[in-house]
């Protein structure tokens, strides 16, 4: 699966997140702005001294940057047969995909589904054939693509809605940093991760019976890249290095968009880690 984000997408989110205009940032990184835009529209891929100039300007990670301009970066990632209680299900939003993820205690079967994406009829058929009882709905933040069939995944399911307090839906449970809600054998954390939306949260996933933890994060962290910052860059950085790149490094991350990926490889390969 391609990432969700290419060079031009990356440097676009920096550049526009430390507030510099195009010609700021040629100024910075000795580049013309008229390159700088072939760049963030995928015209040009500059040559490594170029490149190495540009992630010195947007405080990125150039080794991790050079990796994704080259097309070499793609997450590899167990199958979800190790977990055995994980589904990601895929929809369309406009010219987009969207990922949403079941997941569920193998005993109880009772489930979590972390976002809804916009397709009903894949979340009811995979509730029916796994024999789920899916008794929280967990909201990374409540942009319509994350969000679109909410109304109907509620009244097929009844399910507990968690969300943050920074964006409400109506009948929701306010969840907050460092909460922890039990669902039979799993733990789902909360992290506050911000940036991208107000409210953004991270539901940590642990007690899997023979794998590591799982992250959803919705659009804090893509493999290879982060959401747009359309709150707050520095907010959105922060939660970025400082909870999800803390988890241990073979969690599995679970992102909004694109491939699944994991803490370790996110460390090593994504511009935006420290
Ligand atoms: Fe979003």
């Amino acid at each position: 699966m391609q990432l969700e984000d290419s060079l031009g997408d990356i440097i676009g989110k920096a550049r526009r997140g430390l507030g510099l205009d195009i010609q700021s940032l040629a100024a910075q990184a000795g580049i013309s702005a008229q390159d700088i835009g072939k760049i963030e529209s995928y015209e040009l891929t500059p040559p490594d001294e170029a490149l190495e100039r540009l992630a010195a300007a947007l405080s990125l990670k150039y080794t991790a940057l050079a990796r994704i301009a080259a097309g070499t970066y793609a997450p590899q990632t167990e199958a979800l047969e190790r977990w055995g209680c994980i589904r990601r299900i895929e929809s369309r939003y406009g010219d987009m995909s969207v990922n949403a993820y079941l997941v569920w205690d193998d005993t109880s079967l009772h489930a979590a589904l972390f976002d809804t994406g916009t397709d009903f009829g894949a979340i009811q058929c995979a509730v029916e054939e796994l024999g789920l009882n899916l008794r929280f709905v967990g909201l990374t933040h409540t942009h319509g693509d994350h969000t679109a069939v909410l109304e109907q995944v509620r009244s097929a399911f009844s399910p507990v809605v968690l969300c943050s307090p920074a964006e409400p839906v109506p009948g929701g449970q306010a969840v907050r940093e460092g909460d922890v809600v039990e669902m039979e054998s799993l733990s789902i954390e909360i992290l506050e991760t911000a940036g991208h939306s107000p409210g953004g949260l991270t539901f940590h996933v642990t007690g899997f019976r023979n794998a590591p933890g799982a992250a959803a994060t919705g659009d804090a962290l893509f493999a290879g890249s982060i959401g747009g910052a359309r709150v707050s860059y520095e907010r959105l950085l922060a939660n970025v290095r400082e909870k999800i790149l803390m988890l241990p490094e073979d969690t599995l991350l679970l992102p909004g968009h694109g491939p699944l990926t994991t803490v370790g490889q996110e460390r090593e390969n994504n511009p935006f880690a420290a």
